[in-house]
C-alpha cells in the first residue's frame, strides 16, 4: 500500500458561497465541541459588519462567554458595540425571562413582584425548555433591531434540543403566550434568510457527527434549513501527484537525521491533506451541501488573529466583492 493516498483532488465544495452566511438574516452556528464555532460565527459577524450590515453576535446564557477572548470586552445581557456595525451580547436567561413577562404583561412593577416569586423561579427553571424558550424568544426580539443576528449555539446534540422546544411547545400548548411565542419560533425557522450552519472539522468523528446532526435538523427542526456546512481546519492539496509519488519512494527507503525530519513532515502534510480531501468527500456525498473551506491557522495565534484570518479567507470565498477595512 502506499504511504501516501491518491492526490486528493479538492472538489468544487471549496467554493462554497460564503455570501450565503452573511447575507442571512438569523444565523444559528453550530457543530461539535471544538471545531471552531464560536470563532466562525465571529469572522462572519465581521464580515457582515464590514458590509455595512448592523449585525450582532450572541452567546447563549454562557456563564463563560468566550466571546470575551476574542474582542477583549465581556458580552453583556445588553449589546455592546465592538466595531463599527457590530455587536456582541450574552442572552442570560433570568434577564430574558423578565424582558418576556415585561412584553406580556407590560407592568414592571408587576413583573419584578413575579420575578421575586420564588415559587414562581423555581417553577420555571423546573420546567423542560422553559428557558430556552424565553432565550429564543431573546434571540427574536433582538432580530429586530439588527440586519443580522449570529448565534453562537451549544455543540450539536444540545443545539438541536433548544431549537426544539419550539415544536414540544406547539404539541404541549394550544392556545396562551408560550404557544405564541413557539409559533413566532416556527416562523422564524421558516424564513429563507434563518439558517443554521454546522462547523466541521477533516476527522472522522467529526464528519459523522456533522452528518448525523444535519439529518436531526432536517428531522426535526423543519422547516429550519442547513443550507451549507462549513469545513474548518482544512488543509488544501499542496503536493502534485508527482511531488506524492517522489515522496512516498523516498520515504520507503533509508534516511536519517535532518532528511529523514523533512521527509516526515512532508508525510504529516500529505496526512492532513488527504483527511482534508476524504471529508470533503464524505461531507458532499452524504450531505449534497455546498461546503465552505476554512484553512487550518498557525498554532498559538492569539484568538482575535484567527478570527481576523478566518473572515479574510470567508471574504475571498465571497461571490459579492468584500473589502476588508480594520485589520480583519
Ligand atoms: N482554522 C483554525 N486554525 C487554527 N486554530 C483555530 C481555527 N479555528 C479555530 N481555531 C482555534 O481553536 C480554538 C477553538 O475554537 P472555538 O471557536 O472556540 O471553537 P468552539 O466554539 O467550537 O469550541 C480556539 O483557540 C480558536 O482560536
Ligand atoms: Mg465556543
Amino acid at each position: 500500500m502506499p504511504l501516501i493516498a491518491a492526490k486528493p483532488a479538492l472538489a468544487t465544495p471549496a467554493l462554497a458561497d460564503s455570501a450565503l452566511l452573511f447575507r442571512s438574516r438569523v444565523l444559528f452556528v453550530s457543530g461539535k465541541g471544538g471545531t471552531g464555532k464560536t470563532s466562525v460565527a465571529a469572522a462572519i459577524g465581521r464580515l457582515a459588519a464590514t458590509q455595512g450590515r448592523r449585525t450582532l453576535v450572541l452567546e447563549l446564557d454562557n456563564q463563560r462567554p468566550s466571546l470575551t477572548g476574542i474582542f477583549g470586552v465581556r458580552p453583556k445581557y445588553a449589546p455592546t458595540e465592538v466595531a463599527k456595525h457590530l455587536s456582541i451580547a450574552n442572552v442570560e436567561w433570568v434577564d430574558a425571562l423578565g424582558d418576556w413577562l415585561e412584553a406580556l404583561v407590560n407592568l414592571p412593577r408587576v413583573v419584578r413582584l413575579i420575578m421575586r416569586n420564588h415559587i414562581v423561579s423555581v417553577f420555571l427553571e423546573a420546567t423542560p425548555g422553559a428557558r430556552d424558550l424565553v432565550v429564543l424568544w431573546r434571540v427574536m426580539a433582538l432580530a429586530r433591531s439588527y440586519d443580522l443576528v449570529v448565534v453562537d449555539m451549544p455543540a450539536s446534540g444540545n443545539a438541536v434540543a433548544m431549537l426544539s422546544v419550539a415544536h414540544t411547545a406547539r404539541r404541549l400548548f394550544e392556545q396562551g403566550p408560550i404557544r405564541r411565542c413557539a409559533d413566532d419560533l416556527v416562523n422564524l425557522y421558516a424564513q429563507a434568510d434563518t439558517k443554521m450552519v454546522l462547523v466541521a472539522l477533516p476527522e472522522e468523528m467529526v464528519v459523522n457527527e456533522t452528518v448525523e446532526t444535519a439529518r436531526r435538523v432536517a428531522a426535526d427542526l423543519a422547516p429550519l434549513r442547513v443550507p451549507i456546512v462549513v469545513l474548518n481546519r482544512a488543509t488544501p492539496p499542496s503536493l502534485s501527484a508527482a511531488e506524492s509519488t517522489l515522496l512516498d519512494g523516498l520515504l520507503a527507503g533509508p534516511s536519517e537525521g535532518l532528511a529523514r525530519e523533512v521527509l516526515e513532515a512532508g508525510r504529516w502534510e500529505a496526512r492532513l491533506e488527504t483527511a482534508t480531501a476524504e471529508a470533503l468527500e464524505r461531507l458532499s456525498a452524504e450531505l449534497a451541501l455546498p461546503i465552505l473551506v476554512l484553512p487550518v491557522l498557525a498554532r498559538g495565534e492569539g484568538a482575535l488573529r484567527v478570527v481576523g484570518q478566518l473572515t479574510s479567507a470567508m471574504a475571498r470565498a465571497s461571490s459579492v466583492p468584500v473589502e476588508l477595512r480594520g485589520g480583519a
